[in-house]
């Protein structure tokens, strides 16, 4: 058995951690609104349509922002078409996807839906194929109180008091050249600074999300945030971050690493920020909205064929990605990721919600379930809250096809708001359990609570309908502190969290 040690301390701080990190998103793509949140025949669907097997599951995983309606839809939508009469909604072709929108769903309806997930909405507005003026009157519809058009025109389409939708995405990866609307740096830092004042002169108290760049491999990055910031600085609060991992290699070691290179990504955006930061001697600190993240690339082929069969079709099951056991690692190490930096990331979308790239899946007419990658988000979600501590981590080290030094032991730690310890672990061993031994000391008398081990003997081991419970988590061995010392087994490849209580 391997050996590792993490020392913890009340006063060793890294921030307060913003619940936001826990979010997701839903975009209108494939399965996720239509067929997914949404199915108004299906014997579980409330009054409006919405299934409420689904928003059981979505409450369960504790979502406390939903990015909608898009991505890459966003950058072609009309969202006046998503308003008003339901029979009157045009349909429209959806060039992202190359599927067909039938706007039965909107802005109405989806801001109905979060309240009853216990959710809010985290509103894209389309700066791909329109600009400034309409993200002001989008802001106007759903935040101004009334007596103008669109705020009256809201009250008219029954919603008397404001949406008072919190934050706001200026346009979605607008540096792909994939994006409806695709711009320079030059030309979109220009779009998204006059679109950012009219928003927040129509409401002050709005945030706003600037993209970075859609991946850390982009040939533009660095020089796009650099611009991007250059120019809006003044006018935004977030910068946003994507990124997806695959293992098309089947390199478990390397794959289970990749969340170092996450962390090279935010701390590169972070110093980008503060470059800029420093040239314009600004008070203002920007911080990170890493409001894409997944595991993504098990769907890719299914796609093409989906694609060739039923191009511009209705709620396509499109990026249904099935995740497996050793996604279900990955995922709880990228949380992890930005639980240690919860200083620079306030905000993270877990791409997506249900169906599309998502932690729930549903069969239309049928059950619905919870993937492996669920698990990992419900119980950070669940325990995760508080301030996030530095840990100081001793553990062997191994080295992939694709990186060197990676930590055997992955941690991150949280002294929750009651005085609770919360220690998150991933051991990223494919053969060895490790013992841990967790150095409490400063934190008076604890007590062990509990030991959840999330750990499947089979790496490809999947959740469906009929075996939904196959991957889930269990209890672990847990570990009595004595001496503020508390020596915990954690399985080869598996998720933790262990939980001190006083
Ligand atoms: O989440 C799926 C897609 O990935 C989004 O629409 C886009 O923003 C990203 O490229």
């Amino acid at each position: 058995m391997k050996k590792a040690s993490v020392k913890l301390d009340k006063d060793y701080i890294i921030s307060r951690i913003d619940p936001r990190i826990y979010g997701s998103f839903i975009e209108h793509l494939g399965r996720a609104v239509y067929g997914g949140i949404y199915e108004p025949e299906h014997p579980a669907a409330d009054e409006q349509g919405f299934r409420k097997d689904v928003l059981a599951l979505v409450k369960k995983l504790g979502v406390p922002v939903v990015r909608y309606p898009g991505g890459n839809f966003v950058s072609g939508f009309n969202w006046e078409d998503s308003v008003g009469d339901k029979a009157s909604r045009p349909k429209r072709l959806d060039l992202a996807w190359f599927t067909t929108e039938t706007n039965e769903v909107g802005l109405h309806e989806f801001y109905d839906w979060t309240k009853k997930a216990d959710s809010e909405v985290m509103y894209a507005v389309n700066l791909g194929t329109r600009g400034a003026e309409n993200a002001r009157d989008i802001v106007e519809y759903a935040n101004h109180p009334s007596g103008t058009k669109f705020s009256d025109m809201r009250i008219a389409n029954g919603k008397k008091d404001p949406l008072g939708i919190k934050l706001w995405c200026l346009g979605n990866e607008m540096d792909g050249g994939w994006q409806i609307g695709h711009k320079t740096a030059t030309e979109y830092g220009r779009t998204a600074t006059e679109a950012a004042k009219l928003m927040k002169w129509v409401d002050p108290s709005i945030e706003l999300v600037v993209c970075g760049s859609s991946g850390y491999t982009m040939r533009t990055f660095g020089d796009w945030e650099y611009e991007v910031l250059s120019e809006c600085y003044d006018h935004i609060d977030y910068v946003s971050l994507h990124r997806y991992y695959d293992n098309r290699n089947g390199d478990t070691g390397s794959f289970l690493a990749k969340s170092m290179e996450l962390e090279e990504f935010i701390h590169s955006v972070a110093a980008l920020c503060d470059a800029v930061k420093g040239k314009k001697h600004a008070k203002k600190q920007i911080n990170l909205s890493f409001d894409e993240w997944n595991v993504w690339y098990h769907s890719a082929e299914q796609d093409k064929e989906v694609w060739k069969r039923n191009k511009r079709g209705r709620a396509l099951p499109l990026l249904e990605d099935i995740y497996n056991f050793e996604d279900a690692l990955l995922v709880g190490s990228m949380l992890l990721t930005f639980l240690r930096n919860a200083d620079r990331v306030k905000i993270a979308c877990m791409a997506q919600l249900v169906n599309v790239i998502a932690p729930i899946m549903t069969r239309n007419g049928g059950g619905c379930w919870a993937q492996t990658i669920f698990y990992p988000l419900m119980e950070a979600s669940k325990y995760g809250r508080g301030t996030s501590l530095r840990a100081v981590v001793n553990t062997p080290l191994y080295d992939s096809a694709e990186f060197t030094d990676v930590p055997v032991i992955d941690i991150a730690a949280v002294l929750n708001d009651d005085g609770a310890v919360t220690v998150f672990c991933v051991n990223r061993d494919i053969t060895e359990d490790c013992e841990l031994t967790v150095d409490l000391r400063s934190f008076g008398n604890l007590r062990f609570a509990s030991h959840s081990v999330l750990h499947h003997d089979d790496i490809n081991a999947v959740n469906t309908e009929k075996s939904p419970n196959n991957v889930v988590p269990m209890s672990g061995d847990g570990a009595v502190p004595e001496g503020g010392f508390a020596t915990v087994r954690v399985p080869a490849l598996s998720w933790n969290v262990i939980r001190f209580t006083v």
